[in-house]
């Protein structure tokens, strides 16, 4: 008979380059074929499967069962809290972990089937599609771990599996300057927590509330539309990010006492500044980040080559500025 005439033989593991001792493995060679092998494979068979009693091989009948099924077997030697946090990724919770993970060996780390973005997309198609239809593209879910970078691929304590909350998340890479060809994103963690003013947006939302962190068709990975360069006509639909919590009545009113507090009298100041066919766009005057200036005023607005100081000073009941377009000039309500 087979079995009993096994010899254990000597096996050349093709990855670690060892000698596993093995008989299964004179048969089964090919389970550990692949570069990665999973350490337990590597070492015993047999503490995930067991012999049925049943002859082994014989046609039809099923010599090995697994000591446990899965995922339970993996929790037996893997913690299941590190896996089953608060919010489980459903193939996960499914306990389908071969919809990622080979069991026996694997071509890349951590015996993947395939690396993110790749296994990722293999399901998330509709993301796929997205991202391959968009002019702009996040790198974040390209370099180093893909979209593991931000999404536990198991589980979090986070919604949708992030790795963090934000705005952390994000300042795991924006805590430096990043060069993108010509240009230099700045170090925005710095920026923002070092300013005495942050836009409340931040505060209570994060980051993605504003841009979106895969991919999108306007510039700076915008989620919605907000103007390039500094000057735009005033219509509703270009100043959609900051409508979004922001009511228009702040620039649309010619006149008013409550729409906005920028205003001489009841001239409405962001009216006269914004509500124009060649209207100056908010961030000609503010940070939308964040700023050491009250009511997050820049301290200096970029125009082409220059970058033009805004001196503003609050005063009791308004504020003055001497920008380089015009003098100085004030507000008053
Ligand atoms: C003489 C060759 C040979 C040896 C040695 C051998 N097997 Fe198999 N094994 C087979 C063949 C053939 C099959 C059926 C085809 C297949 O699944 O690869 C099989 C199937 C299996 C299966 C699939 C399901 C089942 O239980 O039938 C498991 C699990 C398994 N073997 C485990 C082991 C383990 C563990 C050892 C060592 C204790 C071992 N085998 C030793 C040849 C062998
Ligand atoms: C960490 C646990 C674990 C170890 C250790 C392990 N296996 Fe498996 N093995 C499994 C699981 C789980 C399956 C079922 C895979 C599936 O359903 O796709 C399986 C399936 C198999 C199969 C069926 C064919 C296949 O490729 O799925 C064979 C044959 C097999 N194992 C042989 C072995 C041999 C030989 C060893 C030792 C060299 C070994 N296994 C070590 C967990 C293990
Ligand atoms: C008998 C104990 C045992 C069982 C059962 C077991 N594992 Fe493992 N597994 C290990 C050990 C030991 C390592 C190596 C740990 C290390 O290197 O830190 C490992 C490593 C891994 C790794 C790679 C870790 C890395 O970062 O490279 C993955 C993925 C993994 N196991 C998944 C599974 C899955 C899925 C199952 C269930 C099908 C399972 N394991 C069942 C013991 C086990
Ligand atoms: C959606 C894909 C996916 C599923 C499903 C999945 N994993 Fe993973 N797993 C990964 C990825 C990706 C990594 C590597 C994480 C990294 O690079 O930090 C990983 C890493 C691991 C590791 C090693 C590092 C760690 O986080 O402990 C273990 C162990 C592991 N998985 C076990 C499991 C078990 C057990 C299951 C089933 C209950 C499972 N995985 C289901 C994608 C998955
Ligand atoms: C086997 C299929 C499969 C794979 C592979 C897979 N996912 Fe999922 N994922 C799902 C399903 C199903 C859902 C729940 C329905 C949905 O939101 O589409 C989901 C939901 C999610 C969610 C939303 C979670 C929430 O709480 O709303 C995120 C984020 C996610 N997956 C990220 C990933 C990442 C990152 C990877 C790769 C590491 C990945 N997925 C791989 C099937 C998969
Ligand atoms: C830079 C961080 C980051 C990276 C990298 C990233 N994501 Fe996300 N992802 C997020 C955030 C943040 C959300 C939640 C957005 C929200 O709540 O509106 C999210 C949401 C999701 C959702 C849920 C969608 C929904 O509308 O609820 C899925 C699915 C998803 N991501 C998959 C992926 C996949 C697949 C990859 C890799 C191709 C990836 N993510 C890479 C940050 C990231
Ligand atoms: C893994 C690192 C990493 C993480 C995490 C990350 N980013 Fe990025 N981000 C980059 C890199 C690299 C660039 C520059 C290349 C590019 O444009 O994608 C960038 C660029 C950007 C840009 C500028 C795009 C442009 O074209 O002007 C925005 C906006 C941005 N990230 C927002 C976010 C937000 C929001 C988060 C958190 C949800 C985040 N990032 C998390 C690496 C990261
Ligand atoms: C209220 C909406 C909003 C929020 C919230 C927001 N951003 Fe922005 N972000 C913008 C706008 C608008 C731009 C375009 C440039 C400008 O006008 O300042 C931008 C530009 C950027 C850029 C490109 C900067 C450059 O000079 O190239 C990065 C990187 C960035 N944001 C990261 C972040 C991060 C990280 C967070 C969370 C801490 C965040 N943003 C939160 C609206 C927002
Ligand atoms: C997700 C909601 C949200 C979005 C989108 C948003 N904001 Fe805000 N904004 C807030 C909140 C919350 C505050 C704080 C209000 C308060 O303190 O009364 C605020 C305050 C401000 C302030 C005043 C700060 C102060 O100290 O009074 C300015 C200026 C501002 N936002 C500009 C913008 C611009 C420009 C945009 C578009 C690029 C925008 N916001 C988009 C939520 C948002
Ligand atoms: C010409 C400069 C300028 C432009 C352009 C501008 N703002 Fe303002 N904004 C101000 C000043 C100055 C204040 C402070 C008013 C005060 O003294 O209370 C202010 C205040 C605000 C406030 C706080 C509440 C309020 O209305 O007083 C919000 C919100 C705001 N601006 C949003 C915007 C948005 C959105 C845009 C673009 C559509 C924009 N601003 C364009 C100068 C400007």
């Amino acid at each position: 008979m087979f079995f009993c005439c096994l010899l254990i033989v000597g096996i050349q593991s093709h990855a670690q380059n060892a000698t596993v001792s093995n008989k299964c493995l004179e048969c089964h060679g090919k389970l550990i074929e692949k570069k990665m092998i999973h350490k337990p494979v590597a070492e015993e068979c047999l503490s995930c499967h067991q012999s049925n009693g049943k002859e082994h091989p014989l046609e039809d009948v099923e010599g090995f069962a697994l000591v446990k099924d899965v995922p339970a077997l993996c929790y037996s030697c893997h913690e299941e809290k590190n896996i089953l946090k608060e919010e489980v990724h459903a193939p996960v919770k499914e306990g389908d972990c071969f919809s990622c993970h080979d069991v026996h060996s694997s071509k890349g780390e951590h015996l993947l089937s395939t690396a993110a973005p790749g296994l990722c997309y293999s399901c998330h198609t509709d993301l796929q599609n997205k991202v391959d239809s968009s002019s702009v593209v996040h790198s974040a879910i390209k370099i180093k771990k893909a979209c593991v970078n931000c999404h536990s691929p198991h589980s979090s304590a986070e919604k949708k599996i992030l790795q963090a909350a934000e705005p952390d998340l994000c300042y795991s890479c924006h805590d430096k300057t990043i060069a993108v060809g010509q240009r230099t994103i700045p170090d925005m963690k710095s920026m923002i927590v070092k300013s005495k003013y942050v836009h409340g947006a931040i505060e209570n939302n994060g980051c993605s509330v504003c841009h979106n962190p895969h991919a999108s068709n306007t510039k700076n990975l915008l989620s919605k539309s907000y103007p390039a360069g500094n000057y735009t006509a005033a219509q509703k639909q270009n100043y959609a990010l900051c409508l979004e919590c922001h009511e228009s009545t702040l620039y649309e009113d010619a006149q008013t006492s409550e729409s906005t507090g920028f205003r001489n009298g009841e001239t409405n100041m962001h009216f006269l500044h914004v509500n124009q066919p060649k209207g100056r766009n908010c961030s000609n005057c503010h940070s939308v980040h964040a700023s050491n200036n009250l009511y997050l005023i820049a301290d200096k607005v970029t125009f082409g080559e220059w970058k033009m100081p805004i001196k503003f000073v609050k005063l009791p009941k308004g504020g003055s500025c001497a920008p380089g377009c015009h003098t100085e000039k004030k507000y008053e309500r």
